[in-house]
């Protein structure tokens, strides 16, 4: 069974309320009944989210994903093959703000802590996800 891993970028929708625990409860079931896994990133303003599964569960949870009124301007950022999960432990993993520690770690990678998804490189970025998956 080939392991796939999606990467996105998104921004909160201004206009709809969104309790984040309420959307990560819904991320538990779902991901884990198709052994999905993964990390939420949310700054407050964009969200950067990682979903690694099969190609058809990936697939069927970011197309509802997409069409979720609660964030807008889906970008994504990868879908690829992959041989291992960085995330294997997460059913989906929520990291919340922007602190100074956050900054810190996308400065080791980045050059600047703003992300920017149309330049953005992914490897970096998952980087970045892994450092703080480890401080979760
Ligand atoms: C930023 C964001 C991330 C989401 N991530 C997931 C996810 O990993 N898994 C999931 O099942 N739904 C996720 N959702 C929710 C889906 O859009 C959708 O509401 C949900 O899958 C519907 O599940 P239900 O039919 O069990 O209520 C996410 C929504 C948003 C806005």
């Amino acid at each position: 069974m080939n392991l796939c891993r999606l990467v996105y970028y998104s921004e909160r929708n201004p206009t709809v309320n969104m309790d984040l625990r309420t959307l990560i409860a819904t991320c538990h079931k779902n991901n884990t009944a198709r052994s999905v896994t993964g990390l939420l990133h949310h700054n407050g303003n964009y969200f950067i989210q990682v979903l690694e599964g099969s190609r058809a569960d990936v697939s069927s949870i970011y197309h509802r994903i997409v069409t979720d009124p609660r964030h807008i301007n889906c970008i994504l950022l990868a879908c690829t093959d992959v041989r291992e999960r960085l995330f294997p432990t997460w059913s989906m993993g929520l990291h919340e703000g922007m602190t100074d520690r956050t900054k810190e770690i996308f400065l080791r990678y980045f050059s600047k802590d703003r992300i920017d998804p149309e330049v953005i490189n992914v490897d970096s970025l998952l980087d970045v996800l892994q450092d703080i998956a480890a401080e979760l």
